[in-house]
């Protein structure tokens, strides 16, 4: 698909203003969405107000509120955190990659006849500065910092918002309906909330 030329965001600040200009429109293009991310270069100073992480499971951090178009989080992963398989609740989801790696693992959705396993389709490692794009007519993910040694921070452009979403058994194809909530908002942890993230099941 061919990429447009986009203007390049120097700060975490510069990508959200053009985010939101991009997002005044209802006709959203994938590709510029991904290249105008891409373009950005992952700084630390931009974003580490932001990144608040938790021992047990992966967070989400809420960044920016996108005019209610959409949701920009950061999502800290410690050492082997990882999310369930999960779908997107029919919204674009938007990946990049702050700091570290992360594995996506990509699958079928189950097909309600056959019982067993869910079908693997692919896998690949997400490096810094990338993006990675998906919804529902593409697939479910699961998303998993595989590292032993280093945390990973990844920042998510979820359009439109969503608060729910299902995840999904690996090997039965089971569902869940999941409240996603967010552990900070505006580098402020949430206070008093019981903060879910759809940990590995
Ligand atoms: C992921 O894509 O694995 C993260 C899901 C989330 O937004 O919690």
């Amino acid at each position: 698909m061919e990429h447009t030329e986009v203007e390049k965001p120097e700060t975490l600040d510069d990508l959200i203003k053009i985010l939101h200009k991009i997002f005044e429109s209802d006709n959203i293009n994938v590709d510029e969405v991904q290249d105008i991310m891409e373009a950005y270069q992952s700084n630390p100073q931009d974003w580490a107000k932001f990144a608040k992480p938790d021992k047990y499971r992966y967070t989400r951090n809420l960044v920016d509120d996108g005019n209610g178009k959409f949701n920009l989080m950061i999502l800290c992963w410690g050492e082997g955190h990882g999310s369930s398989i999960h779908d997107h609740s029919d919204s674009h989801c938007f990946m990049k990659l702050l700091q570290g790696q992360l594995k996506e693992t990509l699958f079928d959705w189950p097909d309600s006849k056959l019982k067993g396993d869910m079908v693997q389709k692919s896998q690949r490692i997400i490096l810094e500065n990338k993006v990675a794009y998906i919804n529902d007519s593409i697939g479910l993910h699961r998303v998993e910092n595989g590292s032993h040694t280093e945390g990973a921070a990844s920042l998510h452009l979820y359009s439109p918002p969503f608060q729910t979403c299902q995840t999904f058994d690996q090997r039965t194809g089971h569902t869940n309906s999941v409240k996603m909530t967010f552990w900070s908002k505006n580098g402020e942890r949430t206070p008093f909330e019981t903060t879910v993230s759809q940990e590995n099941n």
